[in-house]
């Protein structure tokens, strides 16, 4: 089974067209929440997502943007581009956000689960190998997808050491530094007896440093996951955003990946 994992998306329609014509073949699509919220096109991201499947964990966005809970955990660039999605949204697309699976979801079997924070709480940022522990400690699963952190890696353990994962790609190794212009992979084997939390990146606002969208492939009968990233039409997405009065800052950090 080929499951393609996708995450934070928010509303970024160019960034995940540019993913579903790169991802490989795959049997079902995991996606970890935050469809909406920042970007410029919730409705038609909405859309497009409920096509490919119907395997969802709610993100914190999503609850706000939908009125489940109050904006004033949000800063004020995300509480006013959180009061423009509400806005949009047709009655349709808030209803079905209002219906989203809280995680921790369990979409094939005991050993994995789908989160959008952490396996305790969907607001958590899993960033460091300090919280990896207790976000590990709180699930028997073998391997926990996750989001939210909007970096693409994640962490390891074979029950003495902890490991932090993070795909190493051939930008990276050779030093060229952060053009990211081509598409990229890396494969990763999945150890039996070790436990994982893995995050497929950000498709619509990487925070990682490589604006290139991110997205993830996971083959449990090859036991690997490979992290891809592939360049999208930035400057369409910016104008977007930018058209629909929502703030600069989410425009403009789309280029820098933070
Ligand atoms: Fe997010």
């Amino acid at each position: 089974m080929r499951a393609l994992l996708i995450s934070d998306i928010h509303a970024n329609l160019e960034a995940l067209e540019a993913v579903l014509a790169a991802a490989p073949a795959h049997d079902v699509v995991w996606n970890l929440g935050d469809v909406v919220g920042y970007g410029a096109n919730p409705n038609e991201v909405i859309d497009e997502t409920r096509r490919l499947g119907s395997v969802f964990v709610r993100g914190n966005h999503d609850r706000v943007c939908s009125g489940l809970a109050g904006i004033e955990e949000f800063n004020p660039v995300a509480q006013r581009a959180a009061r423009w999605t509400e806005c949009v949204l047709t009655g349709e697309h808030r209803e079905w956000l209002r219906h989203m699976a809280v995680g921790p979801i369990a979409p094939d079997g005991p050993f994995v689960r789908c989160v959008h924070g952490s396996p305790s709480d969907e607001d958590e940022y899993v960033l460091t190998v300090r919280d990896a522990w207790p976000a590990l400690d709180a699930t028997d699963a073998r391997i926990t997808f996750f989001g939210h952190t909007h970096i693409q890696g994640g962490f390891a353990t074979n029950g003495d050491e902890w490991f932090r994962l993070a795909p190493q790609y051939a930008m990276h190794r050779n030093g060229h530094g952060g053009s990211h212009k081509e598409a990229e992979e890396f494969e990763f084997e999945i150890h039996e007896g070790a436990r994982y939390l893995l995050n497929p990146g950000s498709v619509g606002q990487p925070r990682d440093g490589d604006w290139r969208a991110a997205f993830a492939l996971y083959d449990d009968a090859q036991r690997t996951m490979t992290w891809y990233r592939v360049p999208y039409d930035v400057q369409e997405a910016q104008e977007r955003i930018l058209q629909a009065g929502l703030p600069d800052r989410l425009a403009a950090r789309l280029r820098d990946g933070r």
